[in-house]
């Protein structure tokens, strides 16, 4: 029987991981079907082993069940633990493992693709929840300066910083931003989903060489349009970050790593 795998979310109509496996799955030559589930309130624990029981072998996790995927695990990675979130299981030995695959693909897309090395920069973080939770142990791991957390609600920012307890972390106001220069500005707020601009003054991408937004597909956002009023070199969208948290997701269940280039550039949409 062909191996298994699925997307839960729900909404789950826009998703792009059945395309972006389907294309892995193709230049890899695997065997593989993957398709989109819509996650039930009620019955979403139920629909994830419905479907390994069903012979599922994996499954790719999207809003609003991240939580409860990492729940229902057996077995958590240090990633997922620090996020309380999941983005990616595996159904092997009679367990549920779960990884959070976000914050390294996040890393991989700005380092690798983007050419931004985080080593030894200044980096700021919009945001303090899941996207940023996720995060926040890749980042750290590749060797940053500084790491700056600005959120509206700045105790549940001082908690994670806490959480995580790197001296390179440091939680500031957005007022407090005013004057500060960074190298690297990522919004991880989830502002841009409704058109709104997180309080950032422009001051934070005076020189900075990339601003990042997570969110994908919706264009040049408000956080975007501000860094390029400040002439920052290169706007990136999340696009990246999601092929790549694929990628990362795929090599975990098939053990082959595809190339992710062609399809980054198949999806991408041009920032205006
Ligand atoms: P996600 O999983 O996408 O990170 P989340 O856990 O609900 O979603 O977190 C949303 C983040 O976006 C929070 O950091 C939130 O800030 P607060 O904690 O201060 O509420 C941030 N956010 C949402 N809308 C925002 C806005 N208009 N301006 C600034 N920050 C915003």
């Amino acid at each position: 029987m062909t191996d298994r795998y699925s997307v839960i979310g729900r909404p789950i109509n826009h998703t792009k991981s059945p395309l972006i496996h389907g294309l892995f799955a193709e230049v890899t030559r695997q065997a593989l079907e993957y398709g989109a589930i819509e996650g039930d309130l009620d019955g979403f624990e139920a629909q994830v082993l419905g479907f390994r029981e069903g012979g599922g072998k994996g499954m790719n996790i999207t809003a609003p069940f991240k939580l409860r995927a990492f729940e229902l695990a057996d077995a958590r990675s240090e990633r997922a633990t620090l996020a309380k979130a999941s983005n990616a299981l595996k159904f092997e030995h009679g367990k549920v493992y779960a990884e959070n695959f976000d914050g390294i693909g996040l890393l991989r897309d700005i380092e690798h693709n983007l050419q931004v090395p985080l080593a030894g920069r200044n980096v700021l973080v919009l945001g303090a929840g899941g996207a940023v939770r996720g995060a926040l142990l890749p980042f750290l791991a590749a060797g940053p300066a500084r790491l700056v957390i600005a959120n509206r609600d700045q105790a549940k920012a001082q908690a994670l910083a806490a959480e995580v307890k790197d001296e390179r972390v440091q939680v500031v106001s957005y007022e407090a931003l005013a004057g500060q220069r960074f190298d690297l500005v990522v919004n991880a707020t989830s502002a841009s989903l409704t058109g709104e601009l997180p309080p950032v003054p422009v001051d934070v991408f005076a020189t900075a060489q990339l601003a990042y937004e997570l969110a994908y597909g919706k264009g040049l956002t408000p956080f975007l349009a501000l860094a390029r009023e400040a002439a920052v070199a290169r706007l990136a969208d999340g696009v990246g970050m999601l092929v790549e948290q694929a990628a990362e997701a795929f090599e975990w269940w098939r053990g082959v790593r595809p190339e992710t280039r062609p399809v980054i550039d198949r999806l991408t949409v041009p920032l205006q």
